[in-house]
């Protein structure tokens, strides 16, 4: 689908590594060089047309961002430069300030780094501790195993919607329901739920959402932390100076800007706040049920192709998004992974940052293939020739 719009897909690659990051369509490139080419002054600092046009445009992106995740204020929606860096503002800005030693904090061990190590820094700084939600079977997360997990310490449970190896989405809505009954805050960290599933964070009633532009065909480096207000409000920003202050006359009489212009200290990423904007509209303007018919098509596709081959070790035969993780018998992932970008077919092959997946699926490694709407059953065909061949693979691997 919609191939014609992303100009990398001129060249002769296979690109099955969208779960690290998407391509961009030709809208969002324009949108970026017309900013640079024909407007790019500062935002929210001068007293000119050209930086008029530019808060604009800004603040456009915002209201965009805003209605995508249905959020109720545009106070709500901060940039900043991608999932990781909204996550460690989320742990430490506001739960740093609140958690206190022996608070327990749930979190699953197929989170990415992200999602873990902000919190590990907490239990060495805080002495606060960490605890794992048990995956079932097919290394999901059910709301059982929510509530089994759950103890009068718990107070935050921070999840993936989608994870990045299994694929898996998480029942978010029933387990925030139960969690708010507890008074246990719920931190979402969308970063592969984003690319795929509309995420409305009121009817979720999610306390904080990250997600990264580079994952929904937009720029990287750029990225939303959503927080309800009444907690963002509460958010010490991490960093301090331009643009988010009042005034400072000295270190007792510092001021503020209010949200969310306070959570974005210093020059941010323009062309990246306007480019996400043109993603998302564009995304919109394919829309997720379509978008999600050709993956899971694909993506079964795919499957019911690797399955006959019995040296294939296919790890979530389950999956709700597009991402099938497996190994060849007897041959390191990442040896996988050259032997198709031989054929320049792209796939991710290792960890993929979930270092602590291993302790449930007992497999370190993985090759990853990860789809989404222009991927094509002539590249799954051109693949699954490749990897048909075993003895292909072992010669031609390194
Ligand atoms: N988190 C990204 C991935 O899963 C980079 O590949």
């Amino acid at each position: 689908m919609n191939r014609e719009d992303f100009p990398l897909l001129k060249q002769d690659i296979i690109y099955l590594d969208n779960s690290a990051t998407t391509l961009k369509p030709k809208c969002v490139i324009d949108k970026m060089n017309d900013y640079y080419t024909n407007y790019s002054a500062n935002a929210h600092r001068g007293d000119y047309d050209l930086s008029f046009k530019v808060d604009k445009e800004y603040e456009e992106a915002r209201e965009t961002v805003k209605e995508f995740i249905n959020a109720s204020s545009l106070e709500e929606i901060v940039f900043t430069n991608g999932t990781t860096e909204s996550l460690n503002m989320i742990v430490r800005g506001f739960f740093e300030n609140l958690l206190e030693a022996g608070d327990e904090v749930l979190i699953t061990t197929s989170e990415h780094a992200s999602n873990v190590l902000p919190w590990f820094r907490l239990v060495n700084k805080l002495g606060i501790v960490v605890n794992y939600i048990p995956l079932d079977d097919h290394y999901y997360v059910t709301l059982d195993n929510v509530k089994k997990a759950i103890s009068d310490k718990t107070k935050v449970i921070s999840l993936a919607g989608i994870t990045n190896v299994i694929g898996d989405k998480r029942p978010i809505k029933e387990i925030t329901e139960y969690a708010h009954k507890h008074n246990i805050f719920v931190v979402l960290d969308g970063a592969q739920m984003v690319p795929h599933t509309e995420v409305d964070v009121q009817d979720l009633d999610i306390d904080f959402l990250a997600f990264s532009g580079h994952k929904i065909c937009g720029p990287t480096g750029i990225g939303v932390l959503y927080g309800k207000r009444e907690l963002l409000e509460h958010l010490e920003p991490i960093n301090l100076g331009g643009g988010m202050n009042e005034s400072f006359d000295n270190p007792n009489e510092v001021y503020l800007k209010p949200l969310p212009t306070r959570l974005e200290a210093g020059t941010q990423n323009i062309a990246g706040v306007i480019g996400l904007g043109a993603a998302i509209k564009y995304l919109q303007s394919i829309g997720y049920d379509k978008i999600n018919e050709h993956v899971h098509n694909l993506r079964k596709y795919l499957i019911d192709k690797l399955l006959p081959l019995k040296y294939i070790d296919i790890i979530n035969l389950e999956s709700d998004s597009g991402i099938v993780a497996f190994n060849v018998n007897n041959i390191f992932s990442q040896d996988v992974a050259y032997y198709l970008n031989k054929y320049n077919i792209c796939v991710r092959a290792g960890n993929h940052c979930a270092k602590i997946l291993k302790n449930s699926v007992g497999v370190t490694n993985t090759v990853r293939v990860s789809l989404y709407f222009y991927n094509t059953y002539e590249e799954i065909d051109n693949l699954v020739e490749l990897l048909s061949n075993y003895d292909k693979i072992v010669k031609e691997m390194i």
